[in-house]
């Protein structure tokens, strides 16, 4: 298990009913449906998914209505939506005990949101980087829901009332966004407590995964180079392929951390073998230190193929069976919907929306 940190507990009355049930609280995280699945995307968030289910109730959603803050081709859109739920189950998550579903599935997200646009101010969206960087030099002419997309978000989350959110770096702000949201509305309509104060969980290893190309840049779905990542339905042969041509420099392996750091390719595959094989990265450079690449690159391709593997074929396998993901997200999304609908009526109520 990696390092898991949270902010200071403030004291939150939502745990004390999951603590009586032997649990940490409720988690709901998303991903969205765009592009392929690659090696950051597992090792930064859904093999901790799988990871947190002892521990908290869960639900993990294919985000489709964020999908589409920019634009999309609907049948790919449908089958990446598929394809990130087969990922979920592969990977190990229990659709029955856990919840595996899409956001659109469940209207609540969408009419929570537009609550939730009215309680965020635009001076606390004009404050989002991911907006700024996902609508480039244009800003004039990115959706108004991409605009909106950290308000959706908190609705993804509060909507559950959800107490944890396992969460990259680069999603930190939305969920500062999500918190300052919940406070507001808790304030405005002198509903203390309703909303809880959502926890970010943080995990400590190798979260951030680089490119196989370039060491400097996060590894990425939108990469024009296939050789910059690994995809999650790479087959041997393919991540073998791509870790032989992995960027390196001259010298052998690094010999101690500071060196590492220095040196962005290695330090990149350095933290991918220490998230794979569960170990601190201290001890993998240790292991290495000195050594020529080309047998550091043998090993990491060995145990790759060993963890990755089996989660690529699961993958495909379930791909090939549409019926039964397609059934697994409906049953996730019925029992998704008997969660929040309550907690919408709810927040009709206190915002004073007669329910004749
Ligand atoms: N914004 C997240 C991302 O791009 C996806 C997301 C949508 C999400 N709703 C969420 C993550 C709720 C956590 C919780 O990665």
């Amino acid at each position: 298990m990696p390092d898991v940190t949270t902010t200071a507990a403030a004291p939150n009355p939502h745990l004390a009913a999951y603590a009586a049930r032997g649990l940490k609280g409720r988690i709901l995280s998303g991903v969205q449906p765009t592009g392929n699945l690659h090696l950051g995307n597992y090792l930064g968030a859904i093999r901790n998914f799988a990871r947190l289910q002892d521990d908290y109730e869960c639900l993990y959603c294919v985000v489709d209505l964020h999908a589409i803050t920019q634009p999309q081709d609907p049948a790919q859109l449908a089958a990446q939506t598929r394809e990130i739920a087969a990922a979920f189950l592969a990977a190990g998550i229990d659709a029955k005990k856990q919840i595996i579903f899409a956001q659109s599935l469940v209207p609540a997200h969408a009419q929570l949101a537009w609550v939730f646009n009215c309680v965020a101010r635009v001076g606390w969206m004009n404050r989002m980087t991911q907006f700024k960087e996902k609508a480039g030099k244009d800003r004039e002419a990115a959706s108004l829901g991409l605009y909106a997309y950290p308000a959706l978000m908190a609705a993804d989350i509060l909507i559950y009332k959800a107490t944890h959110v396992p969460v990259g770096e680069d999603q930190k702000q939305h969920l500062e966004l999500t918190r300052d949201i919940a406070i507001k509305f808790n304030n405005d309509f002198k509903a203390p407590d309703f909303f809880p104060i959502t926890e970010p969980l943080i995990f400590g290893a190798a979260t951030r995964v680089m490119s196989l190309r370039d060491g400097t840049k996060k590894m990425s779905k939108s990469d024009p180079s296939e050789f910059s990542r690994i995809n999650l339905t790479d087959d041997a042969d393919a991540i073998a392929g791509k870790i032989r041509r992995a960027k390196t420099d001259p010298h052998p392996m690094p010999d101690t951390a500071a060196d590492a750091e220095k040196r962005p390719d290695a330090d990149n595959l350095l933290g991918i073998y220490a998230a794979l094989a569960d170990q601190e990265k201290d001890a993998v450079i240790a292991a290495f230190a000195g050594k020529q690449f080309s047998e550091f690159k043998g090993a990491l391709t060995e145990i790759a193929v060993a963890k990755l593997g089996p989660i690529g074929g699961e993958m495909q396998r379930l791909m090939k069976d549409p019926g039964h993901v397609d059934a697994v997200l409906r049953d996730g999304g019925e029992r998704a919907r008997a969660m929040a609908e309550p907690i919408l009526a709810e927040v009709y109520r206190t915002v004073g929306f007669l329910r004749p």
